[in-house]
């Protein structure tokens, strides 16, 4: 079977009630050949559920506990984000691995913890610049997929964290290259996406490089206008 073409828009940490019914009020009413995913801050999620789903619009968390439910202050348990509405949720940004010292070890849990409550996980790689720069970005990539990978029905995104927010993206070789590694871990079912400054202007030579079966978007997913038109550059590869 065709792997699913998705855009997944990543807000972070952005986002309010005023800003995600200004958001909705910008999707038209007719779903897209392509899958559109907002991952969206946990406290928006009940907000947006009924609003995406009329218009085809996928919704996801942007970190789950690997725990089903427990003592654990602050933290969001995959099966309240399914309960919610969402329908995926990432987990292994390099943002959680840098801001809160998630391990690969950590991420795999939460990956199956996700599978668990019924969520598609989206499972974020990616090489620091000092690991690109010292020729070990293939290494620690594969070495992410072995320990933060588990099997079942996953997606897994390759995201450079050099290239995450910094308007540097990864060049289309670079990234065929990565992909094409990718593929022989994951498999053919597997959709692999790509994540790093993916903007309207790049977007259509980023989505024709071969194993991209999608892209994981963070700033330009903020504006309905610019996800849109990667969603459109992606259903015209
Ligand atoms: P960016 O973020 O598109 O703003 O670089 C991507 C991500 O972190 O998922």
């Amino acid at each position: 079977m065709a792997r699913q073409t998705t855009i997944v828009g990543n807000w972070k940490m952005y986002g309010s009630r005023a800003m995600a019914e200004r958001f909705v009020a910008g999707l038209p009413a007719e779903a897209s050949a392509v899958e559109l995913v907002v991952c969206a801050p946990a406290g928006l999620i009940a907000l947006l559920a009924p609003a995406l789903a009329p218009r085809g619009v996928g919704l996801g968390g942007q970190d789950c506990h690997p725990h089903a439910e427990g003592a654990h202050t602050g933290d969001t348990s995959a099966a309240l984000l399914a309960d919610l509405g969402a329908t995926y949720v990432i987990v292994g940004h390099s943002e959680r691995r840098r801001d809160h010292g998630e391990t690969d070890a950590l991420v795999r849990a939460k990956a199956v913890a996700a599978l668990a409550a019924g969520l598609t996980p989206i499972i974020c790689v990616g090489e620091t610049l000092a690991e690109r720069d010292s020729g070990a970005a293939t290494a620690v990539v594969a070495a992410q997929i072995a320990c933060s990978v588990p099997p079942g029905d996953v997606v897994v995104a390759y995201e450079p964290v050099w290239a995450i927010g910094t308007g540097r993206t990864a060049s289309v070789q670079d990234i065929a290259d990565m992909h094409a590694m990718l593929r022989g871990l994951v498999g053919a079912e597997t959709r692999l996406l790509y994540g790093g400054s993916v903007k309207p202007g790049n977007a259509a030579e980023i989505l024709a490089a071969a194993n991209v079966d999608g892209a994981l978007v963070g700033g330009a997913s903020l504006n309905p206008a610019e996800w849109l038109a990667i969603a459109a550059a992606a259903l015209a590869r």
